[in-house]
């Protein structure tokens, strides 16, 4: 029987399981990347593990998360990963050279192999074929130690494209529409691989543009094929040596298959505060928008800011609005700038901001009080600008321009002629901001400001569990909730006991010193708890405020994988209806917690206030059981390597 392009990558990387959707299976993990917002947690678990250098074929920590320096914790957090990055043989972007997915797929990305990433927004390379995952800091620090990458074997989804795009519609309505048809739950425990005549129709950065928002459909990865229009890409890079064909047989099976006619799609936008809360613009209607921002790991490529350069050339912003761009890469704005669209863009009005994630991760630009905020990126979870009160759309570039001058929402097909950009034959390479790591055995210092702080590790599960409810939640609580990530709190992402004052603040101001006060204890959720970025903190701060378990009716897979790596229970209602019966003050108890886990996937919870048993679910492989019991992975990774 034929194979699919994911049973073919994950095939040539197995190190444990079977292909079977639901089994639990490992694969080698060719390349790694870290983000500096995860990154120091990820090194500072690294370098507890005690290997003397990365044992992946190449591993690259950028910094883009948070590059404003108002103090000196950032500064001395890039200080931390390029030193360590040099000790221990990583590859460090330097702040300025641009947004992580979108250099990894100009400068890194192989059709074929494989890439764990400490960002949900990893699978980004998929659109040059790579098998590229979303992990915790704990996961990558494992790969780049030499170890496999465990999960879920997903089950497979082909996205059928036909048909070719209609001018003024683009890659990003194509996942606006399967956000809109699947919603942010539809691609849970699922790859999306596309296939059809329609890709061929699309360049690799509108292909990454599709693969990276997969991340909001909750899919464990997405994937592209690697065809001439990657080659064409790859050698435009300089690259075209590491460019491998890679497409499905023509007998592959897949689990589930949709189709999407581009030739039908018209102008979309998510609505605040989810980004499947979509509609078409025409629907929406004018809006009045006070802020247009265009940039981030979705929209920031060459293509989208051509685009948007032609839409403004010759043209004023709308005295309203503040526009403001951050090109994707320190390659795509030099571009710009050689062939004169960057002075289109100053000339329109356009405030240009560094090639960083900037607004995406609320670093700067917050937009005003109850304003109406247009954005070409990926989440619009509430709260994310960095103003509560703000309501952020989601569109594409050519949506965000053409509203930039109007001041209101625009649906760009009333401009009239499309300005087509044709891809480049040669981008302009220049790598002297990735500074590769010196000869192994060269002597570094790793240098530690006073903002590098040790990260709290769990003990082994104590055979009872007991803890008051100390937060009870509604469905798709996001990990902007449970660890928010602004301007005034990324500068301590390493270190946790100041953001523990912050926990879960924006569902519960009070739920901080609760914890506190009663010394840990557990949360309940609804559907989906923890959905949203990879981020290690959202189980870390927890950790460290006590918190043993979390019962919800559902789990986001990375935040779920977090939760494990740190120790934390992930307890699912085996009957919903439970969730009612359970509110917050309630005692619970779990006894004989080690043996219940090792016998079998159901737990029994005593609510000793309502006097009450109710039934749980912790559906494990047998590792991750172990990874639990032991107080989570990095003690599993020092008891079985006998540190
Ligand atoms: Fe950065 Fe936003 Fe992407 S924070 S990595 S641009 S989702």
């Amino acid at each position: 029987m034929g194979k699919n392009i994911v049973q073919k990558i994950i095939e040539s990387h197995l190190v444990s399981g079977r292909m079977i959707p639901g089994e639990e299976i490992a694969i080698s993990i060719d390349q790694t990347l870290t983000q500096d917002s995860t990154g120091t947690m990820a090194y500072l678990q690294f370098e507890a593990m005690g290997v003397p250098r990365v044992r992946t074929k190449k591993s690259v920590a950028y910094i883009d998360h948070n590059t404003l320096q108002t103090g000196f914790e950032n500064a001395d957090d890039h200080k931390y990963i390029q030193t360590v990055a040099a000790k221990y043989g990583i590859y460090f972007s330097r702040p300025g050279n641009g947004i992580c997915h979108q250099v990894h797929l100009e400068r890194f990305g192989r059709p074929g192999w494989t890439l764990l990433g400490s960002d949900s927004h990893t699978p980004t390379a998929g659109g040059i074929g790579m098998l590229a995952i979303g992990a915790g800091g704990l996961d990558v620090a494992v790969a780049m130690a030499g170890g496999p990458y465990y999960f879920t074997m997903p089950k497979v989804c082909r996205v059928w494209l036909k048909g070719k795009l209609q001018p003024w519609v683009s890659a990003k309505d194509i996942i606006l529409e399967l956000l809109r048809r699947l919603t942010v739950k539809g691609g849970v425990g699922k790859i999306m691989e596309y296939a059809g005549e329609g890709v061929a129709t699309l360049t690799v950065p509108e292909r990454a543009t599709i693969a990276n928002m997969g991340a909001e459909l909750g899919a464990t990865t997405s994937i592209f094929p690697s065809d001439e229009v990657t080659r064409a890409f790859m050698r435009a890079q300089g690259r075209e040596h590491e460019w491998i064909p890679l497409e499905a047989d023509p007998d592959a099976q897949y689990d589930e298959e949709i189709e999407i006619d581009l030739s039908k799609l018209e102008p979309l936008v998510a609505q605040p505060h989810s980004p499947d809360n979509v509609d078409t613009v025409r629907n929406v209607g004018p809006i009045k928008v006070d802020q247009v921002a265009i940039g981030s790991c979705t929209n920031s490529s060459y293509l989208d800011l051509m685009r948007v350069a032609k839409i403004l050339k010759g043209k004023t912003v709308h005295p309203d609005v503040s526009l403001v761009i951050s090109p994707g890469s320190k390659q795509v704005y030099t571009m710009l700038a050689r062939n004169g669209a960057l002075a289109d863009l100053i000339a329109a009005g356009a405030r240009i901001l560094e090639c960083a994630c900037g607004p995406c991760i609320g670093m700067g630009q917050a937009p005003a009080t109850n304003a109406v905020s247009v954005r070409t990126f990926n989440r619009n979870f509430y709260g994310r600008s960095g103003t509560p009160s703000a309501k952020v759309y989601l569109t594409s570039p050519e949506v965000a321009a053409a509203t930039a001058l109007t001041g209101v929402l625009t649906d760009p097909r009333t401009l009239g002629e499309y300005p087509d950009v044709e891809m480049p034959e040669t981008f302009e390479i220049n790598d002297n901001c990735i500074i590769p790591p010196p000869p192994e055995g060269t002597p570094v210092e790793v240098v530690r400001g006073p903002n590098i702080k040790p990260f709290p590790v769990n003990k082994e599960l104590p055979d009872t569990v007991e803890g008051i409810v100390l937060l009870k939640m509604e469905d798709n609580i996001t990990t902007d909730h449970i660890m928010p990530s602004n301007a005034k709190l990324l500068p301590y992402r390493s270190n946790i006991p100041y953001l523990a004052d912050y926990c879960l603040t924006l569902v519960d101001k009070d739920f901080p010193e609760r914890a506190r006060k009663a010394g840990g204890g557990f949360l309940v959720a609804g559907h989906n708890y923890g959905q949203g970025s990879s981020r290690e903190h959202a189980a870390l701060v927890p950790l460290y405020l006590g918190i043993k378990g979390v019962i919800a009716k559902s789990f986001a897979r990375i935040h779920m994988a977090n939760l494990i790596n740190s120790g934390i229970l992930p307890l699912t209602f085996v009957d919903e209806r439970d969730y009612d019966d359970i509110d917050q003050d309630d005692r619970l108890v779990i006894e004989n917690a080690i043996e219940q886990i090792k016998q079998g996937n159901v737990l029994i919870v005593k609510n000793i206030t309502k006097n009450k048993e109710i039934k749980v679910g912790l559906n494990l492989s047998p590792r991750l059981k172990e990874v639990i019991l032991a107080g989570g992975l990095l003690n599993y990774t020092r008891k079985n390597s006998g540190k």
